[in-house]
């Protein structure tokens, strides 16, 4: 049992991530779609997107993040498995117990957090949370989605927009003056928009629809871009002044991939140089709870990310939700 200690913070220790291996790029789309890869790329930033297989699902993917992350932090055993998603493999039960038990940490504490496209920063405030209240010592966090199988294959409006994935971080108990320590955060939800962005079918409300749509997400779009923009900038703006932060003392922003446009948008209202902004959209997608970390990840191999840099995360989902968090980059190498 762990001890109290209210100076211990969640500690970021290692990363990963992990894309399906079928890739669909914007000409195989147009195939089959009336759309072009010039439309799509100009709109949104995305020249090729992964996909699932049928057979693969969100367990599958989170394990393989989540296996990479454990392995990056050189972890011996987390003792809690928060798995991020609006994707699970079953309706019920929650899919993070199968996720630990899959790599070897069966017993752990185990259950997902869905705040859609903004759930790894919503799932990062709650696993901070367990290790601030002594109830866990080390959180392996996954964020992890797959789109492909929620969009209708016909509909050239969201196909487009989504791709799969996983991305995983290790969170250890730390101290607050440390590299990679988390936080503060801020987070908020409007559901009184939640027809924005919608799955009408397959949960209590209506379990079983005759209308083959309902089991499929309808997007308003325009709207959804708007509120992300003003939303991302107003709690970008909000978890600064928490930290103690200006706009100047930020190096990197990593904000949720949904489109290139946002987030440019969101860094322009900021007053954030574009040479900030840390985008992998091009070939992911919008992979939704998996798109920070996944970015992350890459901004971390590829050297954008150096220890020591200051970071600005923010995400905008369905619900709607959204939310913030700093950090100083810590020195991990992704697995
Ligand atoms: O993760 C959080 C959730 N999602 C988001 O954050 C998405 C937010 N929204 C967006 O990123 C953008 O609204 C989209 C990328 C989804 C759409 O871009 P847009 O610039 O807002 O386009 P629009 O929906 O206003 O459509 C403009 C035109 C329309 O044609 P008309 O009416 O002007 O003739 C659409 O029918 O583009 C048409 N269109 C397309 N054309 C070619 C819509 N989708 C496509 C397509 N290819 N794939």
């Amino acid at each position: 049992m762990a001890t109290l200690d209210s100076r211990e913070v969640a500690v970021v220790a290692g990363l990963g991530g992990w894309l399906p291996p079928r890739v669909v790029d914007n000409s195989e789309l147009s195939r089959r779609l009336d759309t072009t890869d010039e439309w799509i790329r100009s709109r949104t930033g995305i020249g090729r997107r992964h996909v699932v297989d049928p057979g693969m699902s969100t367990v599958d993917m989170a394990v393989e993040a989540g296996r990479r992350a454990l392995s990056s932090a050189g972890s011996t055993g987390a003792d809690a498995v928060v798995l991020a998603t609006s994707t699970p493999d079953q309706v019920c039960p929650a899919s993070a117990p199968q996720v630990a038990s899959r790599l070897g940490l069966g017993g752990a504490a185990a259950f997902d957090v869905n705040a859609v496209c903004s759930g790894f920063v919503y799932a990062l405030a709650t696993a901070a949370g367990l290790i601030s209240a002594g109830a866990s010592r080390e959180v392996l966090l996954v964020g992890a989605d797959a789109f492909s199988t929620l969009v209708d294959p016909e509909d050239r409006g969201t196909v487009p927009i989504f791709g799969d994935g996983a991305g995983a971080v290790v969170l250890r108990a730390g101290h607050p003056g440390e590299a990679g320590a988390l936080g503060p955060f801020d987070l908020h939800s409007d559901g009184e928009l939640a027809d924005l962005l919608v799955v009408p079918a397959g949960g209590s409300r209506k379990r079983m629809s005759d209308e083959p749509g309902d089991y499929y997400l309808s997007m308003r779009g325009p709207a959804v871009f708007r509120h992300a923009t003003a939303r991302m900038a107003e709690s970008s703006r909000a978890v600064l002044e928490r930290a103690g932060w200006t706009v100047g003392d930020v190096d990197r922003f990593v904000g949720h991939q949904a489109n290139v446009r946002i987030l440019q948008t969101v860094a322009k209202q900021l007053g954030l140089p574009v040479d900030s902004l840390v985008l992998n959209i091009e070939h992911t997608g919008n992979t939704s709870a998996a798109s920070i970390p996944l970015a992350l990840a890459d901004a971390a191999t590829d050297g954008t990310l150096h220890a020591g840099d200051r970071v600005l995360i923010s995400a905008f989902g369905a619900g709607l939700t959204w939310g913030s968090t700093v950090l100083r980059w810590p020195a991990v190498t992704p697995g």
